[in-house]
């Protein structure tokens, strides 16, 4: 474990030199990082399925408490990328190290202790249709800790209240519109307060005032000391929320910066994401 972490930590120090061998900038930015560990770390991850090479070599890394946005067209591997982070897709090469500890080979059982830390609301909310939607926000809790049924409800209507969704407990997911869904989602991924938080798409299908709230909320979350990963098509949101953003393109990670460093890329593809304004 120990000598996982180091590797981990090293690993990750080293490629952030050599991926800024020509900034100084980054190169500043890698001496300057304390040798805190990275909560999450993608080193070289390919993925294909039949055949179709969907990830090509990524690798990022995310300190803890810090943002991390993932951009990029549709069908590029966004999604592929954070289901790796929980394991729910295995990479062909390459490792994924969640707080120092690599999940690639992990059996079921210690996967499912590494998922505790984290939450993950799904690009579609992925709602239990059959429970109500304070019962799906209850889920985790009842599942993963020993908290009366008054404490569960109370802490579940909390989560729903976070979200604006305070009236919504009893209803069943059928009956929310798509952009309720997406923020029950994101109260059951907070259910837990995870350490890590990660998020597909928790704009899409919000009006910008609603998405304005989300935003903050994850904003707050960051405060707090949650690590945040968040694919997001976004960019007035991944602006508000990412300490880093990083462009996906064609498997790789084409650009990786501040707000301000992708703003100056010269790169066309993340010009043309940077100076959009739309949601989605
Ligand atoms: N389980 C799977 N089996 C086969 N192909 C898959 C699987 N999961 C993803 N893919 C393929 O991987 C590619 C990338 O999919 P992914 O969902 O990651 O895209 P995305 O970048 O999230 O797109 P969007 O912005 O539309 O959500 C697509 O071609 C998709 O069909
Ligand atoms: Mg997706």
């Amino acid at each position: 474990m120990t000598r996982l972490r180091a590797e981990g930590a090293t690993a990750s120090q080293g490629r952030l030199r050599a991926e800024g061998a020509t900034t100084s900038q980054a190169r500043l930015r890698a001496e300057a990082a304390p040798a805190r560990q990275a909560a999450v770390v993608l080193e070289g991850v390919r993925k294909s399925f039949n055949g179709h090479k969907v990830l090509d070599g990524v690798s990022f890394d995310v300190p803890p408490g810090r943002a991390f946005c993932l951009m990029g067209r549709s069908g590029t591997g966004k999604s592929v990328a954070l289901r790796h982070i929980i394991g729910l897709v295995r990479p062909d090469a390459g490792r994924v190290l969640v707080e120092g500890r690599d999940i690639t080979g992990l059996e079921p059982r210690d996967l499912s202790e590494v998922r505790k830390r984290m939450g993950f609301l799904f690009q579609n909310a992925a709602l239990f249709d059959s429970m109500t939607v304070g019962d799906n926000v209850a889920f985790p809790m009842r599942r993963h800790t020993k908290w009366s049924d008054d404490e569960i409800r109370s802490r579940a209507s909390q989560k729903l209240a976070d979200v604006g969704l305070e009236r919504d407990f009893d209803k069943m997911p059928a009956d929310l519109s798509g952009g309720m869904k997406k923020r029950a989602g994101l109260a059951r991924a907070m259910a837990l307060d995870p350490a890590i938080l990660l998020v597909d798409e928790p704009s899409a299908g919000l009006d910008p005032l609603t998405s304005a709230e989300i935003d903050q909320l994850l904003v707050d979350r960051k405060k707090g000391g949650t690590t945040l990963v968040v694919v997001t098509h976004n960019i007035p949101s991944a602006r508000v929320v990412g300490d880093e953003l990083a462009m996906l393109d064609e498997g790789r990670i084409v650009a990786r910066g501040t707000v301000d460093e992708l703003d100056r890329s010269d790169n066309p593809l993340v010009q043309a994401f940077m100076r959009s304004e739309g949601g989605g």
